[in-house]
């Protein structure tokens, strides 16, 4: 079936919460749908959205908003290239991320559990190359289908093909950016134990949730991928706000990467402040650059729980901007946005670039 709807409200469609409208709004809930859809005739510009968990509209939208209700969870037969222990699943761009996070922990799959409780459909998630607590989804894709609107044929991409980065695709990019239309992708998940427990203090975290005991051997041998789902939302509920309660995009900007030498003037400067005991985070990357967490930079600003108007940045983590009274104007969020950014320059000397698409860009 395909739905059309003018003039369509899109708050409940925007986690963010923010009140604009659709002028079109197009949803399909099958494949054969999609392809009866006269792409030529859509009011334009056309936006593919998936849970609307990492969009900001900045007013209301002009053109056609698309979106997919291609719902369906299945286990492939082996096939070639495949090992014993891999099981390949095939998934709809329709379904929330969280609810195949849920599926496959509970079938006993071993992939998506690092990446429980993220908003957002599977669609996006290829799109977006969505990652948490050391997993990133390009981990676990296999393939990815897509309906190509401009040759009208479905065409696939093996993960290689998909140009995956930090928080990027192939998806992305001018060209591929609004032809390609995901309609389901193929993850490859493990019976086989496969816990990645490195990011931060999980395995702690997971050590302490176990009720058996803190030998790590034993713990391990225990494991099951539900019993990490369950630390992994805690954590995350403890730090991120919850898009019912209150409206945010998750991280509202990347974590910037600088050259060793900018780092190490920005660590001298913190010692000089802070005492020379003073450890700023940081992740070393193989090429010799420096990752360093932009909510230490925004926090050391001192823009953490700070509000203006209806926008405030997150008390509990300085990373995520929050429609606070759930009545804010987009420029109020961008308001706060742009003076975030220009005071991390001013300190640091350090970019910040937002992870969460604004719309219209
Ligand atoms: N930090 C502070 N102050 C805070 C919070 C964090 O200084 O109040 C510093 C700490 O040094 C901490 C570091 O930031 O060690 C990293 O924090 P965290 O582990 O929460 O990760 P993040 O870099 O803030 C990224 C992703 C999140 C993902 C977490 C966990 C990006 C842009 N964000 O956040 O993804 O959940 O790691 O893996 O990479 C999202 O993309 O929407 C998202 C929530």
């Amino acid at each position: 079936m395909i739905n059309t709807e003018y003039y369509k409200d899109l708050t409940k469609m925007n986690t963010f919460g923010m009140k604009v409208k659709a002028r079109c709004f197009v949803e399909y809930d099958s494949v054969a749908d999609l392809v009866d859809i006269e792409f030529g005739e859509l009011s334009r510009p056309v936006l593919h959205i998936g849970g609307g968990s990492n969009l900001l509209f900045t007013e209301d939208f002009k053109g056609t908003v698309l979106h997919s209700k291609i719902e369906f969870m299945e286990i492939l037969d082996k096939c070639d290239n495949v090992s014993d222990a891999q099981v390949l699943v095939s998934v709809g761009a329709g379904v929330a991320f969280d609810d195949f996070c849920d599926w496959a922990a509970k079938e006993g799959l071993w992939g998506t559990e690092n990446l429980s409780y993220i908003p957002g459909e599977v669609g996006a998630s290829a799109v977006q190359n969505i990652g948490a607590y050391g997993v990133e989804v390009k981990d676990i894709i296999h393939t990815v289908y897509c309906y190509d609107t401009l040759e009208e044929e479905f065409v696939s991409f093996s993960v290689a093909e998909c140009g995956y980065g930090y928080r990027d695709s192939v998806f992305k990019k001018s060209g591929f950016k609004g032809r390609y239309i995901v309609t389901h992708v193929v993850f490859a998940l493990s019976r086989e134990p496969k816990p990645v427990l490195d990011y931060g203090h999980l395995k702690e975290a997971v050590l302490s949730s176990y009720e058996g005991g803190t030998d790590m051997e034993k713990v391990l041998d225990h494991l099951t991928p539900e019993m990490i789902r369950k630390v992994i939302i805690r954590i995350r509920k403890e730090k991120l706000p919850d898009p019912s309660d209150m409206g945010s995009a998750g991280s509202f900007f990347k974590n910037p990467v600088i050259s060793r030498e900018h780092f190490l003037r920005i660590e001298a400067a913190a010692k000089a402040e802070h005492g020379t005991d003073f450890k700023v985070p940081h992740y070393d990357l193989p090429d010799g650059y420096v990752k360093v967490p932009a909510a230490w930079m925004i926090e050391e600003c001192g823009w953490k729980g700070r509000r203006s108007g209806g926008a405030a940045v997150y008390e509990k983590q300085p990373l995520v901007i929050v429609n606070y009274t759930g009545n804010a104007y987009p420029e109020e969020i961008t308001g706060l946005e742009k003076r975030i950014v220009a005071s991390v320059m001013d300190r640091f000397g350090v970019e910040l670039h937002p992870e969460v698409e604004h719309i219209p860009q």
